[in-house]
């Protein structure tokens, strides 16, 4: 694992760190009996299943089975090679790692990222500076005060500015003997045209440098001072800057969101500004982009299992459209979200300078969840005639179809169906149909709503081999999938590949699970996704089969499959006191998690069975 680490270095970092530690820095951990439980930062967690050994100085999580030491913490969650996270380690316990045990690559690798923060570092230091002491920062600094931004908030943010001109920061780079190249790896400068130079990227621009939450400056957004486009430009994606997994202002944020256990979230870096300023300092923008999974994964780290995000908008307009688009993200990564849009013609900023933070924060206290957030403004559009109300209704299918989770969709339903004063099953088959559209153009219910037989999927499969019963029955359940992706959220909240038999079925069943999760798209595109021929041929052969599908028979279907399964608890039971009585913690630890597994799905199977 660590060959030009020495061992005895590696035992001693290991010795030094606090685990709890090293993991409370991304998740709120609290202690049951010997042990730490929090919210597993690798996957979508509901309930704490994640565990820390302080002891064992070992972490493992119940639900997804991530696991190892200090070292693999880190790996996993911020995709350090080891030795990088060795570094890390060993500079926060002041553990000395002798260099010349790297090897020149390894040594290039682990300094890739740490060259970049560098130059980043000293670019945020040289515009600091020209907007603090340089005479054409004089007009950027002119505009930032009038804009109510104070000196403390600029020191704070090491706000700054790119002068005028194609080569100031070129030339300090070169007077600082930096390689050009690596400057141009950190976006800040740019490869001119006939390959013999570069020229600066940013110029005349107010300079705001982004970190990542260790606070490392990973790039910059730049702003102009006037009406002149585009208003802002920012870093390109680098080895180390991707705005799709970056929060500006999330460092400096962190603590804040964890003590409040709620993140407002907004749109733009001065609105951003404007609110810490104003002392609302669990808050977050996002860099121009929508809010992506990874985003939610890193703000649930910080907020916690009951936490909270607001999302800010400065329109009614804007807000649906971030509303919709984000229902499904916050939905996977369990958060409570809520939106708050502005009056008319304002953001956060120009509101808080306006009305103040308490207006602003009384706003936000209110702020409505994001389907509630949606029936208001369709109830507001369309009105409550009988017309309206179907109007509403249709527009809250889309909305409702993306959650995903079972309990709070039917609770979501039950709400909307109150409200419209309608019969919620009129509700139900809407979503439905919606659901059964939603992947393929083709419709999968017939006219009459007849299914023509799920009981035989040839489906094409080939294998040379004769089939059990069982993989029979599991070729059948992927057909479903296949062809009728309306089924898949039932499938994934009952984990029916889990207790398949047949391995490629599995794989195949997971793989589309996956792809579901991950993507509305197409059949198509998830065939074309899978990388193993065999596998793809099977599915694609499954797939091609134009078999009409029935929602209430799938579920028989999948029932029959479910009262099938043995579960055997029994057998972990004994292996486990087995592997307790040899001392071997870690394999306690799996099958122990093994066994979870197994009496979770089973209680989850009976309260689907009860509704
Ligand atoms: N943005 C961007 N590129 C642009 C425009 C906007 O990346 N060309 C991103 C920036 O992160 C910006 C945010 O979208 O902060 C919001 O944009 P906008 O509302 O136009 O600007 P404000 O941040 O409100 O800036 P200002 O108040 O100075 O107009
Ligand atoms: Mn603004």
């Amino acid at each position: 694992m660590a060959k030009f680490i020495p061992e005895h270095i590696i035992s001693e970092i290991q010795s030094s760190v606090d685990i709890v530690d090293v993991v409370s820095e991304v998740v709120i951990l609290k202690k049951a009996g010997r042990n730490y439980f929090g919210l597993c930062p690798f996957h979508s967690d509901k309930d704490p299943s994640f565990s820390v050994s302080p002891e064992k100085r070992i972490f493992h999580c119940f639900g997804c089975g991530t696991g190892g030491d200090v070292f693999t913490f880190l790996m996993k969650l911020n995709g350090y090679s080891f030795p990088e996270a060795a570094r890390i380690l060993a500079a926060r316990c002041g553990v000395r790692i002798p260099e010349q045990s790297l090897t020149p690559a390894q040594k290039r690798l682990i300094d890739e990222k740490t060259r970049l923060f560098k130059l980043n570092a000293m670019a945020a230091d040289f515009f600091h500076h020209s907007l603090l002491n340089g005479v054409s920062g004089k007009n950027a600094m002119t505009y930032l005060n009038r804009r109510g931004f104070s000196e403390d908030i600029i020191t704070r943010f090491k706000i700054g500015f790119a002068p005028e001109g194609w080569d100031n920061l070129l030339s300090f780079f070169y007077k600082k003997k930096a390689p050009l190249n690596y400057v141009e790896q950190a976006g800040l400068v740019v490869a001119n045209k006939q390959g013999n130079g570069y020229y600066d990227r940013f110029r005349n621009r107010i300079m705001f440098p982004i970190t990542n939450i260790a606070g490392s400056i990973i790039g910059f957004g730049g702003r102009v001072t006037d009406e002149s486009l585009p208003k802002y430009l920012n870093t390109p994606e680098t080895p180390v800057y991707n705005k799709s997994r970056s929060l500006y202002g999330i460092d400096a944020a962190k603590t804040k969101c964890r003590t409040n256990e709620t993140v407002l979230i907004v749109e733009g870096y001065l609105d951003f500004l404007a609110l810490y300023q104003a002392g609302s300092e669990n808050t977050v923008a996002t860099l121009g982009t929508a809010l992506t999974n990874e985003h939610v994964r890193m703000l649930r780290g910080c907020i916690g299992a009951n936490g909270k995000a607001i999302l800010v908008y400065d329109s009614d307009l804007a807000g649906i459209k971030a509303a919709e688009r984000s229902i499904a993200v916050f939905d996977r990564g369990h958060i409570d979200a809520r939106i708050l849009v502005l009056p008319a013609g304002h953001d956060p900023d120009s509101y808080i300078r306006k009305h103040g933070r308490d207006s602003f924060m009384r706003g936000a206290d209110k702020a409505k969840n994001i389907i509630d957030f949606l029936t208001d403004m369709a109830v507001k559009k369309y009105g409550h005639s009988v017309e309206g109300k179907l109007r509403v209704l249709d527009a809250m299918i889309g909305p409702l179809s993306a959650i995903d989770d079972i309990n709070k969709k039917s609770l979501y339903r039950k709400e909307l169906a109150e409200r419209l004063d309608i019969d919620e099953s009129a509700i139900l088959h809407k979503v439905r149909d919606r659901n059964g559209k939603k992947n393929d153009t083709r419709s999968w219910v017939s006219e009459n709503g007849a299914m023509i037989s799920a009981s035989n999927g040839s489906g094409g499969y080939t294998d040379g081999e004769t089939e059990t019963a069982k993989a029979k029955f599991e070729r059948r359940l992927i057909a479903m999938m296949l062809q009728f992706p309306a089924i898949i959220p039932e499938i994934e909240n009952r984990r029916l590949p889990y207790f398949f038999e047949n391995n490629l079925l599995k794989t195949l069943g997971n793989t589309i699970l996956k792809y579901y999760a991950d993507s509305e798209g197409h059949v198509a595109e998830l065939l074309n996704g899978i990388q193993d021929e065999r596998l793809r041929a099977m599915a694609t052969s499954l797939a091609i089969d134009d078999r009409t599908w029935r929602y209430e028979d799938c579920l028989k279907l999948i029932n029959q499959f479910e009262s099938g399964i043995k579960y055997p608890e029994k057998n972990l039971s004994r292996k486990i006191k087995e592997a307790a009585a040899k001392g071997d913690d870690v394999k306690v630890i799996q099958l122990l998690a093994e066994k979870q597994k197994y009496v979770r799905n089973k209680a989850k199977k009976k309260c689907v069975r009860r509704r």
